[in-house]
């Protein structure tokens, strides 16, 4: 595996959360993201826009950054098309997908809810994890566009009352279905992760995929740099983490806002 940053590719800044947890975890490494601001939503595309949308993204993030693996920090996009992608790219790629297999094993009462786009709540990829790994639990989905939606585009501005409500309107349901464990299965929603503890109280249990992708992510950097697996060894890759976006100038303040907030330089338009 050659030299270079891990790079993150979603629709938009739902990822850096994600970026964020593998930083602490792997701190030797140099980190670049790519929010695809033009195709944003992913969630509300087929499954052929979503493949063009995100193989067109990471071909500009390879010719630009050369990363020496990509993760597909979005949900929707590595349900529809991780297979494609590992297909085109020589690259290794780590998938995010709902965490419905710890969610089940967690649940008490075996009621788990999964909370998603709606092209992840309508795709076979979760039928089939539910069927494989949560086999005697009583699953619902919930598609939550409006949701993704806020997150890319209001919730920089909103102050801790108005996100709080906004997480309301959705806790409701799985208050009323009863479920103990809640899978969020869009990686904007962990965004919004410490309303959610805080609106579904100490009872519910809340699951996402950090970790996973993180100890995957190190495990394919230390087979590829025998061993150091990122904590230094050959030395952190010279540059800035960086953020870019796809689209045309003016880019929206909030990219600097989120840039900022998660140590990142903002690279412009890829
Ligand atoms: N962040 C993406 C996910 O994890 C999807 C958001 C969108 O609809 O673009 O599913």
């Amino acid at each position: 595996m050659a030299e270079g940053p891990v790079g993150f590719v979603d629709s938009g800044i739902g990822g850096l959360p994600y970026l964020a947890f593998t930083r602490r975890m792997l701190p030797g490494e140099r980190y670049v993201y790519a929010a695809d601001r033009e195709n944003f939503p992913y969630g509300e595309k087929t499954p052929k826009e979503i493949t063009d949308a995100v193989t067109a993204l990471t071909a500009r993030l390879v010719e630009r950054e050369h990363p020496r693996l990509v993760v597909v920090a979005c949900n929707t996009a590595s349900v529809v098309s991780l297979a494609e992608l590992r297909a085109r790219f020589p690259v290794p790629f780590v998938g995010v997908v709902p965490a419905v297999k710890p969610a089940a094993s967690l649940s008490r009462r075996k009621s788990v809810g999964v909370l998603a786009t709606q092209r992840t709540v309508e795709g076979e990829y979760l039928r089939d994890l539910i069927e494989r790994h949560a086999g005697g639990c009583r699953v619902e989905s919930f598609p939550a566009g409006d949701l993704v939606s806020f997150v890319e585009r209001e919730m920089h501005r909103c102050g801790p009352e108005e996100r709080a409500e906004r997480v309301r309107r959705e806790a409701r349901g799985f208050r009323d279905a009863g479920l103990d464990t809640v899978v969020l299965a869009c990686t904007h929603f962990l965004h919004l992760e410490v309303e959610f503890r805080a609106e579904l109280g100490a009872g519910v249990e809340i699951v996402d995929s950090r970790g996973g992708v993180a100890r995957q992510i190190a495990r394919l950097l230390a087979e590829g740099r025998g061993g150091s697996g990122g904590q230094g060894g050959a030395g952190r890759p010279a540059g800035r983490d960086t953020l870019y976006v796809t689209g045309s100038l003016p880019v929206e303040d909030r990219y600097a806002f989120f840039a900022e907030s998660f140590g990142l330089a903002l690279g412009g338009i890829l």
